[in-house]
Parts: structure tokens; C-alpha cells; sequence
């Protein structure tokens, strides 16, 4: 029989996303209304190592669902990949009395927990936060909602400045290994073109492309390109090569960057924060250990950790087809 649950330590880790304080608050409050006892770990598993705690309790996450970035502060920590490492974690945490674990992060630090409980036997509970939503077991991972309201109001923006110019902008969002925060927030801007790493377009046709929409009468463009396309190096190759072929446009590159981390949480993050941290400490309470919380047809579901590890989230074929349509 699993010992019993007294007290859940919680922590943010790898790349910050916005919704992680108010996952972070929904734990601590469930912890509250279960009568049992709940602390915070700064930096990740570098603070689990170092024993940097804090204990936590309802009041203490008082004002923070509104607000960007993690209060418990996020880290991508080399020395939890190494057995001593995670052996000086586990002591710590021994130390403090913590009978489970809840992990808010990407597939890095949910890689991490399931080498801590394999090794120790110790409970642990994921709840998947990072803007790239690129983690299976969830529809949406939290912190993607908002980055691409976040992306889509800035290629709004860059839209005015390049239609006052007749210019083509190569706009570049975030999304190391997939292109959901390009294709949405393209298809949600407009944008003429959409380059994302699931779908190799070739430069050629991208020319051909960019080509056609200027004979179409269009004088201004905006193409949206993932971070991680695998068309040219760089978002600003792509801009030399179109330079080279098309003596017609005047290109012009913003690449958005961190802006796309950073910033309150939309209402959709907040109430799926508010689920999941509540779904993560209650599966704990139940004996559950190793799965992900994650919404599935807006249900709380349970993944096994190593499958939502394993299974990239798959790009949604209808929509680059919507894309397609609507640049006619
Ligand atoms: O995984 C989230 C993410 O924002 C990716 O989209 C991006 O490639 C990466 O993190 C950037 O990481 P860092 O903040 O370490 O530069």
C-alpha cells in the first residue's frame, strides 16, 4: 500500500510559461481545502538540490493568477541528470518531510521526474507548461493560449507598418521543434504564408508563392515562420534568398522572441491551470504516481509520463489546409 500523503512539495521547471503561478496557486490552495501541508521549490530541480523551500500556504499565493512568469522561478538544471545529483534532491526533500512531488514543466523536467521516482520510488505528478504545446496526453499545454494571443496582436501590429511600406515581413514566433504557435497565430493574423517545421514547403515554392501573391494584387506581406523550420538556417537566410529572387519585394525580419513567455495569462490558462493543479494533487491523494494531468475534450485525463514524453503532439492537418484556402 502507497504511505500516506501529508505533504506535496511543487515546483517550475525548464522554460517559464504564462499560467505557471496560477498552476503553481491552485496546488497550494488544493493542498489547503485537503488539510495537508504544501512547499515550494525555487529554480526546479536546482533548488530541489540546493534545498531552496518555501512553505506555502493559501494566503501566500494570494494575487498572483494574473501574473506572467513563475514566482518560484524556473530552471533547466544539468546536475539533476546525473544519479548524485538527483540522490542529494531526494535527501532533501527526505529532510523536509515531502511524501510527493508535483512537476510543472515540458517533457525535460518530466524526463527528470520519472528518473527520480524510478530511483526513489517517490510520487510524482505532472502538469505540462510550455508555450510550444508540443506534449501529447493534452489538448493544450498551458501557457500556449496566451503566447499565441501574444504573437497574433504583434503581427497585428508589424500588418500596419508593412502595409504602410508595401513590405514583406518574415515574422518569427517561437516553437523549438513544432509549428503550432506558427500555424494558429498565422491562420489567426492572416498571414500569407505559414513555415513550420511539419511541413518542409521548399524555398522554391515559397517563392513561387510569394510571386503569385503580388501578381494577385496584394502590396504587403507577412510571413509567419517557426523557430523551428527547417527551411533555410535562419529566418534571416530566408530573407537574403527572397532579397536575391525577387527584386519586387522590400523584406523586412522581426523575430518576436521571449516577449511570447512573458505576460498576464489569458482567462483560458488561468481556468486550465486552475483544473490541472487541482486534478494533480487530488491523482496524488488517490495513490496515482507518474502520469500527466492534461485536458483531453475538456476533460482532466491522466497520461501515463512516459507516453506524453514520447508522443510529440501531432499538428492539426485540417488547419494548415484552412491556411491554405484562405491565402487564395
Ligand atoms: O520550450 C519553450 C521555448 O520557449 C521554445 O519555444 C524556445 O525554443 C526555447 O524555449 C527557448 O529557450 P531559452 O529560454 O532557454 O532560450
Amino acid at each position: 500500500m502507497s504511505k500516506k500523503i501529508s505533504k506535496i512539495a511543487v515546483m517550475t521547471s525548464g522554460g517559464d510559461a504564462p499560467g505557471m503561478n496560477a498552476a503553481v496557486r491552485s496546488v497550494v490552495r488544493t493542498c489547503a481545502y485537503h488539510n495537508i501541508s504544501c512547499l515550494g521549490i525555487y529554480r526546479g530541480y536546482e533548488g530541489m538540490i540546493e534545498g531552496a523551500f518555501i512553505e506555502l500556504d493559501a494566503r501566500s499565493v494570494r494575487g498572483i493568477i494574473n501574473k506572467g512568469g513563475t514566482f518560484l522561478k524556473s530552471a533547466r538544471c544539468a546536475r539533476f541528470r546525473t544519479p548524485e545529483g538527483r540522490a542529494l534532491a531526494h535527501k532533501q526533500l527526505v529532510k523536509e518531510g515531502v511524501d510527493a512531488l508535483v512537476v510543472i514543466g515540458g517533457d525535460g523536467s518530466f524526463t527528470g521526474a520519472l528518473h527520480f521516482n524510478l530511483e526513489f520510488n517517490f510520487p510524482v505528478i505532472g502538469i505540462p507548461g510550455t508555450i510550444d504545446n508540443d506534449i501529447s496526453g493534452t489538448d493544450r499545454t498551458l501557457g500556449y493560449d496566451t503566447a499565441l494571443n501574444t504573437a497574433v496582436e504583434a503581427i497585428d501590429k508589424i500588418r500596419d507598418t508593412a502595409h504602410s511600406h508595401d513590405r514583406l515581413f518574415f515574422v518569427e514566433v517561437m516553437g523549438r521543434d513544432v509549428g503550432h504557435i506558427a500555424l494558429n497565430a498565422g491562420v489567426g493574423a492572416g498571414a500569407e504564408e505559414i513555415l513550420i517545421p511539419e511541413e518542409d514547403m521548399g524555398i522554391e515554392r515559397l517563392v513561387e508563392s510569394l510571386e503569385r501573391s503580388k501578381k494577385s494584387g496584394k502590396s504587403s506581406s507577412i510571413v509567419v515562420v517557426a523557430e523551428g523550420d527547417k527551411i533555410g538556417k535562419s529566418v534571416f537566410e530566408l530573407k537574403d534568398y527572397v532579397d536575391e529572387n525577387l527584386d519586387e519585394y522590400d523584406v523586412r525580419v522581426s523575430v518576436l522572441g521571449h516577449m511570447q513567455r512573458g505576460g498576464s495569462p489569458t482567462c483560458y490558462d488561468r481556468v486550465l491551470a486552475s483544473r490541472m493543479g487541482v486534478k494533480a494533487v487530488e491523482s496524488l491523494l488517490a495513490g496515482e504516481s507518474n502520469f500527466m494531468v492534461g485536458s483531453i475534450h475538456d476533460k482532466m485525463e491522466l497520461t501515463p509520463l512516459k507516453e506524453a514524453i514520447k508522443g510529440k503532439s501531432k499538428i492539426n492537418k485540417e488547419l494548415i489546409r484552412v491556411s491554405e484556402i484562405m491565402t487564395t
